[in-house]
């Protein structure tokens, strides 16, 4: 017999979330995620995936990736520390660390695990770190995993954190003191103010951790947020994933060399999970190599964006402050937010509401993210189907 308490907990649950438009549908696309999907049967201009530079579908990165399934297989076999470690993940690690620019890399599986391994790698229960409150969850997971004594910055709110930090480092209470943000606030499309940041971390000896998962492949030339502000030799640990602008699955953290010797002995996602697979690992590093090699997709990128935000700006829509080519539509209501997206893929846009909790109450929004795949005319669709549900919805 199965459990009646863990079945009466689902289905309240469940139903409490379905009455508060909190309940997320997920979508079957058939076929490849790229600047069009087919769902349901229909083709709709995708404008809801991280795949920033249209990479997860380039023939330059197939190609690779078939060729290391000949030569290597389709698993990596075991963990690193215990079968070995794969000369293509050696090679994706070093490919990183020069497109960086720091000492040395350490490749895992996912950006989240990233966040849960080398954060509580560094930090233990005798420390503080100093987290901007619109982190992502895989941040405050990773703070919560370290038991390090966590106090939240308000959202890039620079005289907070220089209190903060003054308070934690004055109180004498921990040993180390961490200032952690995103790179880029994936939600709004915001950049954090790592100059600043960095200045205080300088002034009170604080570890500086950037999550660059939205950054790498679309600021500093492709290079991530650290880069553009030319501070690769001032934050100590810079994370960042294979799976949004890189197009393939997978993180890594980028820092000096004692750092990334101590996360491989360390760090648990990497001594107790198997690697990425040969082609995952192959295919990514391929990617690099082409974002070194030029800025097409890159430039492609913005000019999208910057399309696609003075398109919806001009109809009237709240498009937030985003300095990148993310582009919110916020609306506020999380169950208007769910019918315009719902409207929208009517009108042949995905472009998936966003509720909470991966943002706060009552900031529910449609999140758009043009791509370097997409092309103009594929944009005008997109706009004219706005403008469209926009009125019908009262929204314009
Ligand atoms: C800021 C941030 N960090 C980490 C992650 C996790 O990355 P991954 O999808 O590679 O696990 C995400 C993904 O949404 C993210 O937005």
């Amino acid at each position: 017999m199965t459990s009646k308490a863990l079945d009466t907990f689902l289905n309240e649950n469940l139903a409490d979330l379905k009455a508060h438009g909190l309940y997320n549908e997920i979508d079957p696309v058939q076929g490849a995620n790229g600047a069009k999907i087919s769902i349901n049967g229909k083709q709709l201009i995708n404008l809801s995936s991280n795949n920033y530079l249209g990479l997860a579908t380039d023939e330059r990165l197939k190609q690779v990736a078939k060729a290391a399934v000949e030569s290597h297989g389709v698993g990596a076999g075991a963990v690193r520390t215990i079968n070995g470690t794969l000369n293509l993940h050696i090679e994706l690690e070093q490919k990183l660390a020069e497109f960086k620019g720091t000492e040395a890399v350490i490749s895992y599986q996912s950006g989240f695990n990233c966040n849960m391994a080398a954060i509580s790698a560094v930090m233990d229960k005798n420390d503080a770190i100093l987290s901007d409150e619109l982190n992502h969850a895989s941040i405050i997971d990773g703070c919560r995993l370290s038991r390090a004594k966590v106090i939240r910055f308000g959202h890039s709110d620079m005289e907070d954190l220089r209190q903060k930090a003054k308070e934690a480092v004055e109180s004498g209470l921990y040993n180390k003191v961490m200032v952690i943000t995103d790179g880029v606030f994936s939600m709004d499309g915001d950049v954090a103010k790592l100059p600043e940041i960095v200045e205080i971390a300088e002034e009170f000896d604080l570890i500086t951790y950037v999550d660059d998962a939205h950054g790498s492949g679309v600021l500093g030339k492709g290079a991530g947020t650290v880069k553009h502000f030319g501070l690769q030799d001032k934050v100590d640990l810079q994370m960042g994933t294979l799976s949004k602008a890189i197009g393939v699955i997978g993180g890594y953290v980028a820092g000096k060399a004692n750092l990334i010797d101590w996360l491989k002995v360390r760090s648990r996602p990497f001594l107790f999970s198997t690697a990425v697979s040969p082609a995952d690992a192959a295919a990514s590093k391929k990617a690099v190599e082409i974002l070194m090699e030029s800025t097409e997709l890159h430039d492609k990128l913005w000019e999208n964006g910057n399309y696609l935000k003075a398109g919806l700006k001009k109809l009237g829509f709240n498009i937030g402050d985003s300095e990148t080519p993310i582009t919110p539509c916020i609306i506020g209501d999380e169950k208007a937010a769910q019918e315009f997206s719902t409207r929208l893929a009517d009108a042949g846009v995905y472009a998936k509401s966003i509720v909470f909790p991966t943002v706060p109450k009552g900031t529910g929004r449609v999140r758009n993210m043009p791509t370097a795949a997409h092309t103009k005319e594929m944009l005008d669709e997109a706009i004219a189907a706005y403008e469209k549900v926009g009125k019908e919805m009262g929204l314009i």
